[in-house]
């Protein structure tokens, strides 16, 4: 049961998301992807304050996602795991309430150290590993060949990954 907490609320005339004062926002994540995008970075963590919104209005997307992380810079091997689940992220670096940073993420022809070939024979699965590395085959949806092996990975088996 849930009790009565004395009050009638009244219906806010805005609700937005709060600007944050350093950190870094990231922007026009793809909808629902905004959890596979805390899981590589690694969130959440002990005292590191984040927002999420999701499925947020977006003009030219639909709908869209938002993370807001405070005081946490990205390094550049999340970025690009996250071009791999949202490929039209920005990555709004804050500093005092300002925007003092603006980026996209950008998926490179080869992927290289950031997902594991799901085929158990790759040498990459091996006792002593080989480090992954994939080409891109195909940008949105992505889809990628194992240069090893040449097993095809495609977004759900990718996304299953974060
Ligand atoms: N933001 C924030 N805290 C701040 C400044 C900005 O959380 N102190 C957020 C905004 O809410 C927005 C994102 O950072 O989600 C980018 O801000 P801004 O560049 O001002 O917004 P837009 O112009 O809409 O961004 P874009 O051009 O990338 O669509
Ligand atoms: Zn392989």
């Amino acid at each position: 049961m849930i009790s009565s907490m004395g009050h009638i609320m009244k219906k806010p005339k805005e609700l937005k998301v709060k600007p944050i004062k350093n950190g870094t926002v990231i922007d026009h994540i793809t909808a629902n992807k905004s959890l596979n995008v805390l899981n590589i970075l690694g969130l959440p963590s002990e005292k590191i304050k984040v927002t999420v919104a999701m499925n947020m209005q977006s003009s030219h997307m639909g709908s869209k996602d938002i993370v807001k992380i405070e005081n946490r810079e990205l390094e550049s091997s999340e970025v690009d795991q996250i071009a791999l689940i949202a490929p039209k992220a920005t990555i709004n670096i804050v500093r005092d309430y300002e925007i003092v940073g603006k980026g996209k993420v950008h998926l490179l022809n080869e992927v290289k150290g950031l997902l594991d070939c799901p085929n158990p024979n790759c040498i990459t699965n091996a006792l002593e590993p080989v480090v992954n590395r994939f080409y891109v085959i195909e940008k949105e949806p992505v889809i990628l060949r194992c240069h090893y092996c040449e097993r095809i990975m495609e977004e759900e088996e990718i996304e299953s990954q974060f």
